[in-house]
C-alpha cells in the first residue's frame, strides 16, 4: 500500500525543500508564492489532489486524489533560457518512461508527452517577474498514474502509466526518479543538447498537422522546430509559417 505523506516525502526527497499539501487548487499557485518568499532552485510543492489545476491555453487539469504525481518545481534559471523550461519538463518525463520500461514514448510538440500515442502528462511553466528582474519560474508537472479515464472525454487521446505498463508503482519512488532527471536536464538548460534532446523525440516533425491557433486554424507540414521551441509549418501554397504556441493535431505522414 503507497503511503504518500509529508513525513514520506520528506525523507525520501531529502535534502531538498519540499511542501505537501494533501489537497490544493493549484500547486502552481503555492509555488509561485514560495518563490516570491525566496524558494530556492530545486524546491517542490507537492499534492494528492488538485481541485483547480491549470491547463495550457487557460483550460482545466483533471486530478483526482491519489492518482497522479503533481508538482511544481521552483527553478531559477538564466532568463536567456526561459524558452527551454517546457521541454526540461517533457524531456525529463520521457526519460523517467524509458526507465520504467516503456517502449512507445514521445513528444508532441510543443510538450505533450505521449504513452502509446495517448497524452500522459501536462506541463505549465510559470515565470514570475519583479519588474525587470527575473524572480523565477514554477515547472507545474501533472503526470497521470492512475486516472481512470474510462467514460470520460478524455478516454481517446489520454492515458495513466500503470495500465498502460500493466504494473503498479510507487508515487515516491515515481518523483525521486523524475526530480532526478528534471535535475540532470537542468543542468543543460540553455545549451544545445536540450534542444537536440527534445526535438530528437518530436513526433511532430515530418507530419501533416492541423494546429488551432488564437488567430485561427493553420494546415501544413511540421518541416522543423527552431531553438527557441517555435515549429516552422509549410501550408499548401508553400509559405513557411513560424508557431509559438497551439494545438496540433497529427495529419497522415507528409
Ligand atoms: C496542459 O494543459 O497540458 C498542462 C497541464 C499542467 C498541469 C499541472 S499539474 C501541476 C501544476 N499545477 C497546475 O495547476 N497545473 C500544473
Amino acid at each position: 500500500m503507497e503511503i504518500y505523506t509529508a513525513e514520506r516525502l520528506q525523507s525520501a526527497l531529502s535534502p531538498r525543500p519540499i511542501r505537501f499539501v494533501e489537497s490544493v487548487g493549484s500547486t502552481n499557485d503555492l509555488a509561485r508564492q514560495w518563490l516570491q518568499q525566496g524558494g530556492a532552485n530545486g524546491a517542490v510543492v507537492i499534492t494528492n489532489e488538485q481541485v483547480q489545476g491549470r491547463g495550457r491555453l487557460g483550460r482545466t487539469w483533471f486530478t483526482p486524489p491519489g492518482t497522479a504525481l503533481i508538482l511544481s518545481l521552483l527553478l531559477h534559471p538564466p532568463a536567456t533560457a526561459l524558452h527551454q523550461i517546457t521541454m526540461l519538463g517533457a524531456v525529463a518525463i520521457a526519460e523517467m518512461l524509458d526507465q520504467l520500461g516503456a517502449h512507445s514514448v514521445a513528444i508532441k510538440w510543443p510538450n505533450d508527452v505521449l504513452l502509446n500515442g495517448r497524452k500522459v502528462c501536462g506541463i505549465l511553466p510559470e515565470t514570475t517577474w519583479d519588474g525587470s528582474r527575473l524572480v523565477g519560474v514554477v515547472l507545474g508537472i501533472g503526470v497521470n498514474v492512475r486516472i481512470d479515464f474510462t467514460g470520460t472525454d478524455l478516454a481517446a487521446t489520454a492515458i495513466s502509466i500503470e495500465p498502460a505498463l500493466g504494473r503498479s508503482f510507487d508515487r515516491v519512488d515515481l518523483l525521486k526518479m523524475l526530480l532526478a532527471s528534471l535535475d540532470r536536464w537542468s543542468a543543460h538548460l540553455g545549451t544545445d543538447a536540450l534542444f537536440e534532446a527534445w526535438r530528437a523525440r518530436l513526433q511532430t516533425l515530418g507530419t501533416s498537422v492541423l494546429i488551432d491557433q488564437p488567430t485561427g486554424q493553420l494546415r501544413g507540414l511540421a518541416e522543423s522546430v527552431e531553438p527557441s521551441g517555435a515549429l516552422r509549418v509549410r501550408d499548401a501554397g508553400g509559405r513557411l509559417h513560424t508557431v509559438m504556441a497551439g494545438d496540433v493535431s497529427l495529419g497522415e505522414p507528409g
